[in-house]
């Protein structure tokens, strides 16, 4: 039985935290799933983590149907929520209802998330009110990276923390079942998880969020640049696979594999001496080769 959105909201009245990491393909989601990972978002930091983009807004909605059919196959306990990309919710209702059922129906996730706040509310009601739950996400919105000119920490002033206060009331209010946090001071993400009955998810928002998401691609530190600041790399993936394919690089140059170990014998009976080579250079196996 898959974790429901009220298992996350009845572990934010018991003060239990919720740990959501993003994943983008079907053994990391089986190894997600195995560990007991109750969230995870099938988000739009494949453009980054996965196919090479600067940002998330070249992602589409085929990439992330795409991505989010591998990750259902891959568990069976966790939510899987997936991410509307970069204007395939802010054109109409009708075009966000569309393309959240899209993520529901053809990529089997079981919620989307979209950024965005008090101007997306009617589409949040729209979404939850056709059935599909819907998590917002506030503060640093990667799909605005044009409007924000950067990644910066976001709501540092009285005016916009009033702002992201309103904002994540206001997703509440439209029935919204949980708020990403992402890159805001710690102590407005604390008056925000305070303010909501709905878990609040933090990145880069401090340790009083009800629950903590991170990137795949920070926490198993997989590229060899810098980390942001709010990730902890849990292992050093990255190092580990250079390394073994370098290790393989030369293992095969030095002809050092495959070994005896890793090929395929001959059985007994068969004799390569009962092989001809025509005149074309071609191998032929004698009649008696083959039977
Ligand atoms: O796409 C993503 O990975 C996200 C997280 C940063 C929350 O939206």
């Amino acid at each position: 039985m898959r974790v429901s959105i009220q298992d996350l909201k009845k572990m934010k009245r018991r003060g239990e935290r919720i740990a959501m990491l993003t994943c983008y393909d079907y053994p990391t989601a089986r190894m997600f799933d195995e560990a007991g990972i109750p969230l995870l978002l099938v988000g739009d930091s494949l453009g980054n983590v996965i196919l090479g983009y600067e940002t998330t807004i070249p992602v589409t909605l085929e990439d992330i149907i795409h991505h989010c059919r591998a990750v259902i196959r891959g568990t069976t306990r966790a939510l899987v929520v997936a991410d509307l990309p970069f204007l395939t919710y802010q054109i109409s209702e009708n075009q966000a209802l569309g393309n959240a059922a899209r993520l529901i129906q053809e990529g089997g996730a079981q919620a989307v998330k979209l950024e965005g706040g008090a101007e997306l509310a009617a589409t949040v009601e729209r979404i939850v009110g056709a059935g599909i739950p819907v998590m917002g996400h506030l503060g640093l919105t990667p799909q605005s990276f044009n409007q924000m000119g950067g990644f910066h920490v976001q709501a540092r002033t009285t005016r916009t923390i009033q702002r992201i206060v309103n904002d994540a009331l206001a997703l509440e209010a439209a029935g919204a079942f949980s708020v990403v946090l992402e890159c805001i001071p710690a102590p407005v993400a604390k008056l925000i998880s305070q303010s909501l009955s709905i878990p609040t998810i933090g990145i880069g928002a401090g340790p009083d969020c009800d629950g903590q998401v991170q990137v795949i691609g920070d926490l198993l530190h997989l590229g060899d640049g810098e980390l942001p600041r709010h990730a902890r790399p849990y292992a050093e993936i990255g190092a580990l696979v250079r390394n073994a394919a370098i290790r393989y690089a030369a293992d095969v140059t030095e002809g050092a594999f495959p070994g005896e170990a890793e090929s395929f014998a001959l059985p007994k009976q068969v004799d390569l001496a009962d092989i001809e080579i025509d005149a074309a250079g071609a191998r032929v196996p004698k009649r008696s080769a083959i039977d």
